[in-house]
């Protein structure tokens, strides 16, 4: 793991591909004091992602590049490197960064994801939860590493499920835990070093 000295605030990027209400929560969150992140630029790997909103609505600079194309990921470090990015959040992003891209922000790339890791990594995870009758889920926020929802885990929360919950309300029940684990994990990372 790489060190993160906390002078000053950490340039961060959040990666987004959609909604982006993660995004639009560590905005609020990078302008509080005690937050130890300011928020440069939002990558996005779809043009559309309506969390882009939020990056215009706030004056931070965005950019979208196809992950498809090595020349525009090559650019994309440049342009993280030029910034000084010292954090990259995941966001909601659904596009899996190659092995090269992860080596060269190696333990500064963490992500969230909307279960208990190590279970029920990938797509569709409030659905299979409840087809497998779970009693608990939760969500982690975790370094990321080459593979798809995995890493060191950073912190988790874990809440009950409810008799009467669906894929709808526990989406939102899990998101809203989403909204304070993730600046507690930020938190948490600078606190180590
Ligand atoms: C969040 O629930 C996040 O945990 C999940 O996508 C949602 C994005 O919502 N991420 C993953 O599933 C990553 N594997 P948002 O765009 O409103 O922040």
């Amino acid at each position: 793991m790489v060190k993160l000295i906390g002078v000053n605030k950490i340039n961060t990027s959040v990666f987004i591909s959609g909604r982006g209400t993660n995004l639009k929560n560590l905005i609020k969150f990078s302008k509080k004091k005690n937050s130890p992140i300011k928020i440069n630029i939002v990558i996005s790997n779809n043009k559309k992602a309506y969390g882009l909103r939020y990056a215009k609505k706030n004056g931070i600079k965005f950019k979208i590049i196809d992950f498809s194309k090595k020349r525009e990921i090559n650019n994309l470090l440049n342009v993280l490197n030029f910034n000084n990015i010292r954090l990259i959040c995941l966001a909601g992003f659904l596009k899996i960064l190659s092995k090269e891209f992860i080596k060269s922000f190696k333990g500064k790339i963490i992500n969230i994801h909307p279960s208990l890791l190590p279970k029920y990594k990938g797509l569709n995870t409030h659905y299979r939860v409840l087809e497998n009758n779970e009693k608990f889920t939760g969500c982690s926020v975790h370094f990321v590493n080459e593979k798809l929802d995995d890493g060191k885990i950073i912190l988790q929360k874990k809440i009950k499920i409810f008799k009467k919950d669906n894929v709808k309300s526990l989406k939102m029940r899990v998101l809203k835990e989403e909204y304070k684990l993730y600046p507690k994990s930020i938190i948490k990372i600078f606190n180590n070093y």
